[in-house]
């Protein structure tokens, strides 16, 4: 497989990937009309030709950069792969966003070898701003390394949360949790990109960030990165993250994720 030397050198050319795929959607978003919209399936799940565009581009770069990579990406334009070395792909995390031309919208790009992940690079074009980081090699922000806050008390700290497309029958018990924060915090924020939000507990921004009914795209990057940084992610229970599911993320700097998972877990189950 690769050594750590090898992952740098390929985490910066995704880098340089993901910044082109930024200028054409940063280009698109002048144009772009709301009625180039279409719908997945559920009213609020969007998706524009812009969200399919970026993909085939960074299939097609992708593909000469690691050969041998299979994919697995949010808008399926090519055959997936979701075992053995893949890229995990999200070409436009806050497609809502960019749709109503709020710029905060990302590019999620991740390598995997089964369930380890090597490399994940998110894009945030409209801040130009590049999040990266490989396995062992540290956290960055457009070259800087990053790392996660240090704060003690849910009383000093800011939450991010974001709202799944499907509540799964589990609202109430979500909106306790987001009280709870609301008022015991500095604040409760929804981006709208959880690629961001992730990323922006791995540079202190912010202190934690819950959300639940994920892909394995909206996060794979974001996790590792969060771990370069010297943060934790988990379930909703503390225990592993399981980024291949997305199911429950609960991402927070180390010092603050314990009080975290114990106010999600008092109102979850
Ligand atoms: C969405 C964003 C949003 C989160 C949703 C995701 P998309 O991804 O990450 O912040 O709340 O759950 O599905 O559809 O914009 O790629
Ligand atoms: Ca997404």
């Amino acid at each position: 497989m690769f050594n750590t030397e090898q992952l740098k050198q390929i985490t910066l050319q995704i880098t340089r990937i993901a910044r082109e795929a930024g200028d054409f959607q940063i280009h698109e978003l002048k144009h772009f009309e709301l009625n180039r919209i279409e719908h997945k399936g559920r009213t609020n799940d969007l998706v524009s030709y812009v969200d399919k565009e970026t993909e085939s581009m960074l299939i097609k770069s992708l593909k000469k950069l690691v050969p041998e990579a299979g994919f697995e990406t949010e808008e399926s334009t090519i055959e997936q792969s979701t075992t053995g070395l893949r890229w995990v792909i999200d070409p436009l995390d806050g497609t809502t966003n960019f749709l109503h031309k709020i710029p905060a919208f990302s590019i999620s790009i991740a390598l995997i070898q089964d369930d380890e992940l090597l490399i994940g690079v998110v894009h945030e074009p409209s801040r130009n701003e590049c999040f990266y980081a490989c396995k062992n090699g540290g956290a960055y922000l457009n070259g800087e390394a990053i790392e996660v806050s240090n704060i003690h008390s849910l009383s000093d700290s800011l939450i991010a949360t974001g709202f799944p497309y499907s509540l799964r029958g589990k609202t109430e018990e979500y909106f306790k949790i987001i009280r709870h924060f609301v008022e015991t915090t500095h604040g409760v924020r929804r981006l709208g990109s959880a690629a961001i939000d992730l990323c922006y507990v791995a540079c202190g921004r912010f202190d934690a960030y819950f959300e639940f009914n994920l892909k394995p795209w909206d996060v794979a990057a974001g996790i590792l990165i969060i771990r370069e940084a010297g943060g934790v992610v988990s379930n909703y229970s503390g225990g592993p993250d399981r980024c291949q599911t997305a199911e429950e993320v609960c991402a927070a700097s180390s010092s603050i994720h314990p009080a975290i998972v114990e106010v999600i877990e008092k109102y979850w189950n």
